[in-house]
């Protein structure tokens, strides 16, 4: 038997899931439903990233371990998978033992092999995004290194890591895209790849001595892996990889890895390295697709922009997002997200022309035929459209343009629709042309049934709606049959309700402003509690334990102090945390000369937002008493360890 195994990225757990993400799993889910039909045996691969610098970041400001943290997200992504009808074969989460075993595995061949080695690195490093930047990167006003993904400010970082010795793959690489144009679609993301590896490739640090939250180097704790070669192996461990029997072979290599452009390099570049030192072949294809956006610009959480699905699908049901995620842009492309659009689309498409018609039909078969209709056994209108159609449906689903698919299905609905107009079949039943009626009918049930037979694989809820009430009890057939395929001789319809009531989008929007409105009016009463003279403050504002304890606060000892030029109240400190040394500022220096400072042990607040003042970065505050405008700070006796948590 054929097979078709279907990968997606696997998700970061350091955000809840919104549109974007569930972009990639339906058309996952869409091409591994239609591959299913077409009697292929099918693997579809979807999971969660869970290690690295984010997720500890994310876990330490909720005052939670990564463990727990990514725990709890992970339910968000499969609950969402499961009200999509994402339906997915295996999950893969980077935190099971399973996968960490085999990562460990893969590392220390390739060790072995001498694919990787350790020396020291030094470079520019964006905390956001987890990866060293390059010296063409652009440089803001202070001469800071910016992340030309992120923009944000890069930190310049040495450690003595491990490398992958990427640099000796870039022949062998490009032999791969000269061999197989079509390894990468769209076609024009092929050309961004063959010119990024034709530049030379450097070799690529593949370990952290920083990162505490990852999988451990095997003999040499201090280091992790790198969250991009763990995760990118992802793809193998979750089928065996490494373990005895090779049970990955029937899988590997995958048919179709889905990806969003932005990852493209890690998965065209890096991963196809990765395999060959592993002796493996690059899978077939790598299907980059495009970026919902709002406003011109990617969703996301961090900039505020993200559309939560549920509150859609209150709306419209799981498969009016699907259609319209589907539908709307082919794969590859950008896709600006309006609600206007998103409505008008599920309006006129789903609630229009599917439903009325899916009503129309029923509706005049219940009422003509109340005992059921029996099928006359010449050819009926509306078959031979529906074979071109079918030829046509499935040849753009193997290329996965499944938007084009979709837009020809349409084409058939809309067919349909026409033909009622034109035949009146109302008009034959009151002249009481019987046989006429009953072939009209007959031609448009059996056009429906095929209908429902091609939605499956985008719209599985609403298929199966359509189906049942035509008495079909299976999901569809090996290649979606013919529509002659398997059909019953007489029809007896079920009822059934309106597949899309029509959304009233002024309503909707006229809601969501009211939301929007109350939060930010929340968000406003907040700033404005922050911001108001002490005496306007309520007299009490309590805090919950688990938000006192998002303060981490440990004992530090203070090394060394500095002046700063120009600063007659501010010192700069060197301070031992215990588990690293640090450079704070602090508005001390009226209250204390530098000899009663240094060696001195007190409370440091470890998590607060590094910040810039004076031309020097600041990573923490010192507590102290605010004595009428001069500090006073609270030291410890000297028998009090360095590092000891404040709680
Ligand atoms: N963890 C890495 C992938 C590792 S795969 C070995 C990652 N995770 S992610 O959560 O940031 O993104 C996962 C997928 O969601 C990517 O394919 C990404 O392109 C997609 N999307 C995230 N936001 C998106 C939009 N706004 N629009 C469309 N898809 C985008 O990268």
């Amino acid at each position: 038997m054929e097979r078709f195994f279907v990968t997606t990225p696997i998700y970061y757990v350091n955000d809840v899931p919104h549109l974007g993400h569930t972009y990639t799993s339906i058309v996952g889910d869409t091409l591994a439903r239609f591959h299913r039909v077409m009697g292929r045996e099918v693997f579809y691969l979807t999971g969660t990233d869970e290690h690295g610098q984010k997720i500890e970041k994310a876990a330490e400001k909720r005052g939670i371990t990564p463990q727990l943290l990514v725990d709890e997200v992970v339910e968000r992504f499969k609950g969402l998978w499961t009200k999509m009808g994402v339906q997915y074969d295996y999950f893969i989460r980077t935190s099971d033992e399973l996968h960490v075993r085999r990562v460990q595995r893969i590392f220390q061949r390739l060790l072995d092999k001498g694919d990787i080695y350790k020396g020291t690195y030094t470079g520019n490093y964006c905390v956001s995004c987890e990866l060293y930047i390059g010296e063409d990167s652009p440089v803001d006003a202070q001469g800071n290194r910016l992340c030309p993904d992120c923009g944000r400010v890069t930190e310049t970082l040495s450690e003595e890591v491990y490398f992958f010795r990427l640099s000796a793959y870039t022949e062998r690489l490009l032999r791969f895209y000269w061999e197989n144009p079509g390894f990468v679609v769209p076609e024009g993301r092929m050309n961004e790849v063959v010119s990024f590896v034709s530049g030379g490739l450097r070799d690529l640090s593949i370990t952290r001595s920083t990162v505490k939250w990852g999988i451990p180097v095997p003999g040499d704790p201090s280091q992790t892996i790198y969250v991009w070669f763990d995760a990118l192996f992802n793809y193998l461990t979750a089928l065996g990889y490494t373990e005895e029997g090779d049970p990955w072979k029937k899988w590997w290599p995958a048919q179709v890895q889905l990806i969003g452009k932005d990852i493209l390099r890690f998965h065209a570049v890096f991963w196809p390295a990765f395999l060959m030192a592993v002796d493996l072949e690059p899978p077939k294809k790598i299907v980059s697709h495009g970026w919902w956006l709002v406003d011109k610009e990617k969703m996301s959480k961090s900039k505020g922009n993200a559309l939560n699905p549920e509150i859609l699908m209150d709306k419209v049901g799981p498969d009016g997002i699907r259609y319209f995620l589907l539908r709307e842009i082919p794969l590859g492309i950008d896709g600006n997200f309006s609600h206007e659009g998103f409505f008008h689309r599920v309006n006129s498409d789903l609630a229009n022309d599917l439903g009325n018609l899916v009503n129309r039909i029923g509706g005049m078969t219940v009422r003509y035929f109340p005992e059921g209709l029996t099928l006359p056994k010449k050819e009926l209108d509306l078959e031979k459209e529906y074979d071109e159609l079918r030829r046509l449906f499935v040849e753009d689903f193997e290329e996965c343009r499944i938007n084009r698919a979709l837009e020809k299905l349409w084409g058939y609905i809309n067919l349909m629709n026409r033909y009622i107009v034109q035949k009146e079949p109302w008009k034959l039943s009151k002249e009481g042309k019987n046989e006429e009626l009953r072939d009209v009918l007959a031609s448009l049930l059996i056009a429906l049934r095929g209908v429902g037979f091609l939605l499956y694989p985008a719209m599985p809820f609403t298929a199966g709606k359509i189906l049942a009430s035509l008495g079909v009890e299976k999901t569809p057939s090996p290649s979606f049959g013919g529509l002659r395929e398997g059909l019953p001789s007489t029809w007896k319809l079920q009822p059934l309700e309106p597949l899309f009531p029509r959304v009233d989008v002024e309503e909707f929007l006229a809601e969501k402003s009211e939301i929007d409105k109350e939060k930010k009016e929340k968000m406003e009463e907040k700033r404005e509690e922050k911001t108001a003279p002490a005496e306007a403050q309520p007299p009490k504002e309590l805090i919950s334990i688990d938000e006192f304890r998002k303060a981490k606060m440990v004992v530090a000892q203070i090394l060394e102090v500095n002046d700063i030029e120009g600063a007659d109240k501010l010192y700069r400190l060197k301070i031992d945390l215990g588990t690293e040394i640090r450079e704070i500022l602090g508005g001390i220096k009226l209250s204390y000369s530098r000899e009663e400072l240094v060696g001195k042990k007190l409370i440091v607040l470890t998590n607060l937002e590094p910040r810039k003042i004076r031309g020097f970065v600041s990573s923490g505050m010192l507590l102290a008493a605010n004595v009428e405008g001069k500090a006073t700070i609270a030291f410890f006796p000297e028998n009090v360890p360095v590092g000891t948590p404040i709680t």
